[in-house]
């Protein structure tokens, strides 16, 4: 089993009766809402999921979860999904994806928050790896660019998958990839971020994840938010 199954596993474990399950994107994600599923048809466990994003929700619905649409909720029980880097803190930089505004704003939502990743996506400080993925409203790009600059960011719009046009998130946002110099610490780049008018949202997740499961050569690694 590998270590995206192992993390998938031990969360769904968690899951009781009753809850309002946020279920998130991406191949973590889906190892995740297969257990769900399994634990729903085999032993009989009843919860309400909603999905943050149109594949999530279809996988959701083919494997017989229940689905609420995402305009009914206001609050639920528990999120889970991956992500692309967890810093020693447990900031989270998502959004390779493009599906990142639904997921933080079920991460937002949510009572607790469980992260699941393999050991490769730990990271010293948030961008390591990656650029920070920014929603922007279209018509605000060139305006928006201008305050990233201003503030040490260097990037450009993401292309489509073609590579024959810019990538549009699935709320019709442009999408960039933005890296900041190294000196700007997660926390004051969040701030700066959620500053900036015509960002629509952006992939650092600061002061959300409540657990993040590290799976390690079969092992899962629980982390506490504040223990560290
Ligand atoms: C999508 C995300 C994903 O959770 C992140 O990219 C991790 O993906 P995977 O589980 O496939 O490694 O943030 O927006």
């Amino acid at each position: 089993m590998s270590d995206k199954e192992c993390v998938a596993k031990h969360a769904a474990k968690q899951v009781v009766d009753g809850m309002l399950v946020g279920l998130g994107t991406g191949s973590t994600a889906n190892y995740f809402i297969e257990e769900l599923a399994y634990r729903s048809r085999e032993q009989g466990l009843k919860v309400i999921t909603v999905a943050s994003s149109v594949v999530s929700a279809i996988k959701a619905q083919q494997l017989g979860l229940t689905t609420v649409d995402f305009e009914r909720v206001s609050y639920l029980d528990l999120y889970v999904d991956g992500a692309d880097e967890v810093s020693p803190e447990l900031t989270l930089l998502k959004g390779q994806g493009a599906d990142l505004v639904r997921e933080k704003l079920l991460a937002t939502a949510s009572e607790q928050f469980i992260v699941l990743i393999e050991a490769s996506k730990l990271v010293a400080r948030i961008g390591q790896h990656f650029a920070i993925p920014i929603e922007v409203m279209p018509c605000a790009w060139q305006l928006v660019k201008k305050q990233l600059e201003a503030n040490g960011g260097h990037g450009d719009l993401r292309q489509n998958t073609h590579k024959k046009g810019v990538a549009i998130s699935t709320h019709g946002s442009l999408i960039a990839d933005i890296s900041f110099d190294q000196h700007i610490d997660a926390k004051t780049l969040n701030e700066i971020l959620n500053g900036i008018s015509g960002i629509v949202e952006h992939g650092i997740f600061y002061g959300l994840a409540t657990t993040v499961l590290v799976g390690i050569n079969g092992q899962v690694q629980e982390r506490q938010a504040g223990n560290f």
